[in-house]
């Protein structure tokens, strides 16, 4: 064996060496993302139920959750939820928002879970119109584009109006979010600042034994009380959606 020879096939050796390595460290790195995944599933799984079942106030699910949203890293749940089979063909309505239901990869006990899965998307301009919740608690991840996200907490329901105070006014980007309840941040008003935008939502519905409610509100009518509140006429979910579906307010 010449010299050339010789450095050829060390060469060679140390590159199929390092393909192999290489192709050993991405078979365990997946197999440890997917064991890390299936771990935050069922802890996602944990607070939801403790919060149906009440062993856990609604205040606290909203931190937890907040921690869980925190701690997955964003790559890793698009690969979880297959989010770029979700996003192909998906139909953006011309008014508010489309879903699409999100299903895990099978995991042993977690056949069903306690909360509905979902991603919400839509155009430039477009709204998750501005409403309140009652009976239950939802939270949203941005999985791909911009927000503008406000936030009210709910004072008090009226006959057909809610008293409310501003609690936020923000831009929100992928891997941002945020999250409702009863008793904090009730009401909330997303509008898609790019062409396209995503969030990954995680809700439990009928809290408390008691169905949920939307309550679609008026913000243009809202009148202020002189102490920060704001009374805000309830309306239906057509007019809702013919008023505020599309951003023309700047
Ligand atoms: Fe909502």
């Amino acid at each position: 064996m010449d010299r050339r020879e010789f450095t050829f096939g060390i060469t060679r050796f140390f590159s199929a060496y390092l393909l192999l390595d290489a192709a050993s460290l991405t078979r365990s790195f997946s197999a440890s993302v997917h064991q890390d995944m299936e771990r935050w599933a069922r802890q996602l799984e944990e607070i939801c139920s403790d919060l149906k079942l009440e062993y856990i106030p609604q205040y606290l699910w909203q931190e937890k959750i907040g921690e869980l949203f925190e701690a997955v890293p964003l790559e890793d749940l698009l690969n979880f939820i297959d989010f770029e089979n979700l996003r192909k063909g998906f139909s953006f309505p011309d008014l508010g928002v489309a879903t699409r239901m999100v299903k895990f990869p099978a995991i042993e006990g977690l056949e069903r879970t306690t909360f509905v899965k979902k991603i919400f998307g839509l155009r430039k301009d477009r709204a998750i119109i501005p409403h309140g919740h009652s009976n239950m608690v939802s939270s949203h991840l941005i999985l791909d584009g911009k927000f503008r996200l406000r936030q009210y907490d709910k004072i008090a329901e009226e006959n057909a109006s809610l008293l409310i105070t501003p609690t936020l006014d923000i831009q929100t980007i992928a891997g941002n979010h945020s999250s409702i309840s009863d008793a904090h941040n009730n009401i909330h008003w997303f509008i898609a600042e790019s062409d396209n935008a995503f969030t990954f939502d995680v809700i439990v519905l009928d809290l408390n034994e008691q169905s949920y409610d939307i309550h679609n509100l008026d913000m243009e009518k809202a009148v202020k009380n002189g102490n920060g509140e704001l009374r805000v006429p309830v309306l239906d979910v057509e007019s809702a959606l013919k008023k505020y579906g599309k951003n023309h307010h700047g």
